[in-house]
């Protein structure tokens, strides 16, 4: 087999966030293929850094009161220690604000000016004249006009989907300062790729070059009319590469991101001597991207285009992947299941990650839904269940000795079973299906173990004249651990390492390793490889990462202001003097019973217990807000002097105490923990 030479990427991620869940099935999923390249002995290098550019970063930094450089610095180091926690280890992890990417970034612009490939043209848009910048769709905010429903972004809405320009938003404002937003007119550039339409049909449709879901996308769609021109010009202020010739105006960020793989790359040349010709300009090196299925359309379109005028080598293939889901829904900030990686890692291991998104992810773009069960009983029947467990219960028998030569003629062709499957879950990682590559793995597993379970070694341990067969039971089982553990090396490098370490192994584990059993390794003392998942950890994990939104949400309006929004919108009422505030029986309640009533929009019936066996019932308008059962057990204040009040569905013994302007948007207040149902408030 010829040494392939291979560029790997996965998408920059933004700085601005840190890395959750999601970004790690594209992050694994590059690093289980690459992982698998280098056991087969290519040569393989890999490329990532944030995408630091756009108002986004401005804003934050303006908010933060400090330079971007420093949000920039702490963003990528955080972004590099979660990556490497989960094993994912780049030759450079890089950055798009850095001087070799502005440099080639000007190489690029350079290109696309001298064959023609710029037009300038006026814009209207919408500007904010308080904060003084042109907002993209993200930044303003009014009613749907479709649905009317409030609050929504300047391009779609989230509450019936239909998408449209920001102008036609029912009373738009500025999600910046909150003012209504003027249009105005600005000169900006784009690129013309309609003149790339015959060469992006035949590259997109290329066998191999992508997955077939996303080829065919991109004909039924963009490649089905003429290409439009892409705006690629945003006027000061902008946190981004100032345009060489048009100052005053910026690239849009993603012009300057994908150039960012190949500064990543830069940079490491310039530190290692190596030449970057031969990775970006040399047609016998592989470029692979890994990315998500939301932004094929600029590595598919946009990019090979920029890549050709410049004169460097386009991808061989663009891998791309679907969404993940979270038990079956998006994942959600409120319900904790928009998990960070940081958070995920202060309760469970990353192999367990690891090991539960290989068995899920294949060659195709569709999402793939992580079931927080299915992840807890997947990781323990496997992993702990099949492949430790095949180490664990035979090892200690052989401790300290040297492997007999492998008893072939006893192990019921287990080994050459395995080592006959070489070539298939090879092809299967190599098309990145790990699923598959999973799945016929642990049909390995399942064998070795019956093999283990009938020979039973703990009983051969006590028999005197069982020794002999006893090792030889143990040489079996620990050769297979050590071929599975070699096929598991790309999604479990750990794994195969202490499988090294276990039998006695010098040297890099090589995927030929899994073809030939051991021999005179001597056995080191097990360790312990694996905990089983616990499921408290994965529920902690949940509450944990609910409670971090929580904070950083309340963190974020106060440091925007949005509470001075809501102060200015509701003036104080007319002043009152201690004698009318005692008059307001203000109580500490628990929710004992909390029912939808089945008629009405907004109402939840609530009990709520004053103690010493006193309830009242109260409706409260908060259904859109909170569901029945959440709120079951929860403290919370009533008024508990108000006169009843008769209404259509019963009668209401006084009022919750909440804050918010309605619908979804209202928060119940709860007393600090110690607080006791019937406890007076003043
Ligand atoms: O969608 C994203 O998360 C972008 N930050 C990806 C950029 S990839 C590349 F082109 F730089
Ligand atoms: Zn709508």
């Amino acid at each position: 087999m010829d040494r392939r030479q291979i560029l790997v990427t996965s998408a920059l991620p933004y700085v601005n966030a840190g890395i959750h869940l999601g970004y790690m099935v594209e992050a694994l999923q590059t690093d289980f293929w690459l992982r698998f390249q280098r056991l087969r002995g290519h040569e393989v290098r890999y490329f990532c850094g944030d995408d630091t550019h756009g108002t986004a970063t401005m804003l934050r930094a303006q908010r933060e009161g400090r330079e971007p450089e420093a949000l920039l610095d702490e963003m990528k180091a955080a972004h590099i220690a979660d990556l490497n926690a989960f094993d994912v280890v780049h030759d450079n992890f890089s950055s798009t604000h850095t001087p070799a990417n502005e440099a080639l970034v000007g190489e690029f612009w350079s290109a696309l000016r001298e064959q023609g490939c710029v037009a300038e043209r006026d814009v209207t848009q919408f500007f904010d004249p308080e904060a003084g910048i042109f907002l993209a769709d993200r930044f303003i905010i009014g009613g749907c006009p479709k649905c009317e429903s409030p609050d929504q972004y300047g391009d779609s809405c989230a509450n019936c989907g239909a998408t449209y320009e920001p102008t036609e938003l029912i009373d738009p404002k500025s999600a910046i300062s909150g003012a209504p937003p003027e249009e105005r007119s600005h000169r900006h550039l784009f690129v013309e790729l309609e003149p790339f339409h015959e060469f992006l049909d035949e590259w997109t449709q290329a066998p191999g070059r992508m997955p077939p879901e996303t080829a065919n996308w991109l004909k039924g769609t963009f490649l089905a009319d003429a290409l439009r021109d892409w705006d690629i010009s945003r006027p000061a202020p902008y946190f981004g590469i100032e345009i060489p010739d048009a100052p005053g105006n910026y690239f849009y960020v993603w012009l300057d991101a994908p150039i960012g793989y190949i500064a990543a790359t830069k940079e490491w040349c310039d530190e290692t001597g190596e030449s970057l010709d031969r990775w970006w300009r040399n047609p016998d090196c592989e470029i692979h991207h890994f990315i998500g299925k939301d932004i094929a359309y600029f590595h598919t379109l946009f990019w090979p285009a920029m890549l050709k005028t410049a004169g460097f080598q386009l991808p061989k293939t663009v891998h791309v992947h679907g969404f993940l889901t979270v038990n079956g829904e998006k994942m959600s900030k409120r319900t904790g299941t928009a998990v960070l990686a940081r958070t995920y890692l202060d309760h469970l291991s990353p192999e367990f990650l690891r090991y539960y998104y290989a068995s899920k992810l294949s060659a195709k773009v569709d999402d793939i839904d992580m079931n927080l069960d299915e992840f807890v009983a997947k990781v323990n029947s496997d992993l702990v269940g099949k492949v430790v467990n095949l180490a664990s219960r035979t090892a200690r028998f052989v401790k300290g000795e040297g492997l007999p030569a492998y008893p072939n003629a006893k192990d019921d062709g287990l080994f050459a079973a395995g080592a006959a499957l070489s070539d298939e879950i090879a092809e299967a990682y190599e098309a990145r299906d790990s699923n598959k590559a999973m799945r016929l793995i642990m049909a390995l597993a399942d064998r070795a173990n019956e093999f283990v379970e009938a020979r039973a070694p703990w009983t051969l341990k006590k028999d005197e004249s069982k020794q002999e067969e006893l090792r030889e039971v143990c040489a079996i089982a620990l050769n297979l651990f050590r071929q599975i553990t070699v096929y598991l090396a790309p999604v479990l490098p750990r794994f195969a390492e202490e499988s090294s370490r276990l039998l006695g192994l010098e040297g890099e584990t090589r995927w030929e390793d899994a073809s030939s059993p051991v021999e005179g390794g001597e056995v080191a003392k097990f360790k312990h490889l694996m905990e089983r998942v616990d499921p408290e950890k994965v529920q902690a994990m949940l509450d944990a990462s609910r409670a971090g939104w929580e904070a950083s949400e309340a963190e974020a309006a106060a440091a925007t202001g949005s509470t001075d929004e809501a102060f200015d919108g509701e003036p104080l009422e007319a002043e009152i003097t201690i004698d009318d505030f005692v008059k307001v029986d203000l109580r500490v309640v628990e929710i004992v019973e909390a029912k939808s009533v089945p008629k009405a929009n907004k109402l939840l019936e609530l009990t709520l217990s004053l103690g010493g066996g006193e309830t009242r019932t109260v409706f409260a308008g908060i259904k859109k807000a909170y569901k029945p059962e959440d709120l079951v057990g929860r403290m919370t204040v009533m008024v508990a002097n108000l006169a009843p009040r008769k209404m259509k569905f019963g009668l209401s013994e006084g009022m919750v105490l909440a804050a918010g302007p309605g619908d979804s948007d209202i928060y119940i207040l709860s007393p600090d923990s110690g607080a006791k149902p019937g406890q007076r408030i003043r």
